[in-house]
């Protein structure tokens, strides 16, 4: 074997590795997710993430190895999250890259993690070709992007407040699910009724998004309601607030996709594993469900249409916090 790409990726609550290869095909996939963790936070402590990170990134390469039966001379170049996302977190899965790169006297890709979450539409078995307008909705980012080559994108429009996934996890918390709650409150919302309480999507020009009023809303309702009728209702209240979100983001792209003259759509990121939104937008390209949520895999596609720094040049490569 030889000619592989190995990604590294770190930038959050998740340590992860992957293995792709010359053609996009995933070779090993390795997601180690601390979520459990940090639950009893109610969030991600971004000190015990970097610790953490800390202490899974050599057995997480280790079992990417051997689950792709491969081997460190099989790699030929390095590719790894840069930013944005929390610094500690990020430095770890950097300085691990640089050392193995280093050693190995392979080249360096630092990658985008937003660019990371696209290039999972470009990984075997079945890649998707730009041009597309791109649905990115994740824990920390909503975002619609122009997408007219492999390489990068052009971003038209954003949130002015919460990511859409962060009122996924907010509103879970205050239905008292677990963290992060997105995926237990589209499993609490398939046996509630969506028109039970009418919460409101806000409207913000341009192509921009905005989630922190729902949220709000969701609390107004929650408080005012005893124990034993929140519990009664927490089923149709799931259903109800996915359905809000759901409809500002496929409204939004819609609206987005019309009027850039767009014939593909994508979605990608951690919130495209939504039952509600994958089944909003039939026609769309999805990202496939084990690489919505963050992994290395998507950090490695990226890689593979950027140019990577030849060795020893990216020693001094800092990573960043957040875009722009
Ligand atoms: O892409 P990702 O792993 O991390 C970031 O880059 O932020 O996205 C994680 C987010 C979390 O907010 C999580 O609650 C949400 O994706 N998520 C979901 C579902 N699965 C994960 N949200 C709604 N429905 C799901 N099925
Ligand atoms: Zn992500």
């Amino acid at each position: 074997m030889s000619g592989l790409t190995l990604g590294l990726e770190t930038s959050c609550d998740e340590t992860a590795a992957a293995l792709v290869g010359e053609e996009g095909e995933i070779v090993a996939n390795v997601v180690s997710s601390q979520a459990d963790l940090h639950s009893r936070y109610g969030g991600v402590v971004p000190e015990v993430a970097s610790r953490r990170h800390l202490e899974l990134v050599a057995p997480v390469l280790r079992e990417t190895f051997e689950q792709g039966r491969a081997r460190l001379e099989d790699v030929d170049r390095v590719a790894v999250t840069q930013g944005p996302g929390l610094m500690g977190a990020l430095l770890v899965g950097l300085s691990a890259a640089k050392a193995l790169a280093w050693a190995q006297r392979l080249p360096l890709a630092p990658v985008d993690h937003l660019h990371g979450h696209v290039a999972s539409l470009f990984l075997e078995p079945d890649p998707v070709d730009p041009p597309f307008l791109a649905l990115l909705a994740s824990g920390g980012h909503t975002l619609l992007l122009d997408v007219q080559h492999r390489r990068g994108y052009r971003v038209l429009g954003t949130t002015l407040d919460d990511a859409a996934g962060e009122a996924f996890d907010k509103g879970a918390r205050l239905l008292g699910l677990g963290y992060p709650g997105g995926a237990e409150l589209d499993r609490l919302a398939r046996d509630g009724d969506p028109t039970a309480h009418p919460f409101p999507v806000a409207r913000v020009p341009g192509f921009d998004f905005s989630f922190s009023g729902l949220k709000t809303a969701l609390l107004y309702v929650v408080r005012e309601l005893p124990a034993d009728e929140l519990e009664r209702r927490r089923a149709g209240l799931a259903a109800s607030y996915q359905r809000a979100i759901v409809r500002a983001l496929v409204e939004r792209t819609l609206a987005a996709a019309e009027q850039l003259g767009a014939e593909r759509i994508a979605v990608v990121g951690g919130v495209a594993a939504n039952s509600e939104l994958r089944a909003a937008l039939p026609d769309a390209a999805l990202a496939p469900l084990p690489l919505c949520t963050d992994n290395a895999a998507m950090i490695a596609s990226a890689a593979r249409y950027l140019d990577a720094i030849p060795y020893p040049g990216y020693l001094g490569v800092d990573a960043y916090a957040s875009s722009g």
